[in-house]
């Protein structure tokens, strides 16, 4: 039997964070795609597009005081880093690697939050009952990851205070149909062994999940325009991918390289879409 998507994720990120963190275009952290959007003109904003995003819905929540954030997927806490140093927010980050608890800790320590800013290990489809209620929960480029996406939204929803939001921002597929056609659903296969996708749902399949638990879906933003695409580094990967085939599979950081010249092609082609939503739990 194989293991569960989980612990293969927990295996990927204790190897691969450092290679990640000093190989990567990480600033400050991130572990997730830099978006250009408008009047974006710098990396650094590019990369923390999304946590502005996420300050700006603590702000029209009037939550920027005093809310309380969670960070499902949390990499090395380098959101909530972002998010408290410009908000006097407390929040708590999840992961299931153990070494990512490590450096999310010395990262919180270096930007000096440890009043406000905690991470643990654990799963987001099976996290402990004694949590924090949430004004905020997001997941950035980890819900992919799960083999259970129902029980993802169950575990989150319960977290949620009257009136909290969810935001996702992750990779979706356009159409289920799309898994079943030969180059497409290659490509997309590809795809999910290179990153260890446990679930691959279209926008409308997350949002049915979401409304089981009544939540609201507020904002969906497409971003795919916005990402980087085909550069030069791209291509030199694409061509590596291309000598390697499914022998780059054998090797860890390999392996995240030919998901990523897959995941390229497969925005490129409109088959997938990395997208930005957000629910809203109802004020009961
Ligand atoms: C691509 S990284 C994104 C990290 C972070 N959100 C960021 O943007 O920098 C994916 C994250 O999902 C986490 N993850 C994957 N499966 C998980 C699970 N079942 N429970 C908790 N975290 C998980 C990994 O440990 C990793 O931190």
């Amino acid at each position: 039997m194989s293991a569960p998507e989980s612990e293969k994720a927990r295996r990927f990120y204790n190897s691969n964070t450092s290679l990640f963190l000093n190989f990567g275009h990480s600033s400050g952290g991130s572990i997730h795609r830099a978006v250009w959007a408008e009047n974006i003109n710098n990396r650094e904003a590019a990369l923390h597009y999304v946590d502005e995003q996420l300050c700006r819905h603590l702000r029209t929540m009037g939550k920027e005081q005093n809310g309380q954030i969670i960070d499902l997927g949390c990499g090395v806490g380098a959101s909530l880093c972002y998010i408290a140093n410009n908000l006097p927010v407390t929040g708590l980050g999840i992961t299931i690697s153990d070494k990512q608890v490590q450096l999310a800790t010395s990262l919180i320590n270096q930007h000096n939050l440890q009043k406000r800013i905690a991470c643990i290990q654990g799963d987001y489809c099976d996290l402990p009952e004694d949590l924090p209620r949430a004004d905020l929960i997001f997941a950035i480029e980890s819900f992919v990851h799960g083999e259970n996406p129902a029980r993802f939204f169950e575990q989150a929803a319960k977290l949620m205070k009257p009136g909290a939001r969810l935001l996702i921002c992750d990779d979706f597929i356009n159409d289920t149909g799309l898994v079943n056609q030969a180059q497409s659903g290659s490509w997309i296969e590809r795809f999910k062994q290179g990153w260890l996708i446990g679930s691959l749902l279209t926008a409308d399949e997350t949002d049915e999940l979401a409304t089981q638990h009544e939540l609201r879906l507020i904002e969906d933003l497409d971003l795919s325009p916005w990402l980087e695409l085909g550069r030069p580094r791209d291509k030199l990967i694409a061509l590596l991918m291309k000598l390697l085939g499914k022998s780059a599979l054998n090797f860890q950081y390999l392996r995240m390289l030919y998901g990523g010249n897959a995941l390229q092609y497969c925005l490129q082609e409109g088959w997938l879409a990395y997208r930005l939503l957000v629910w809203e739990k109802p004020y009961e």
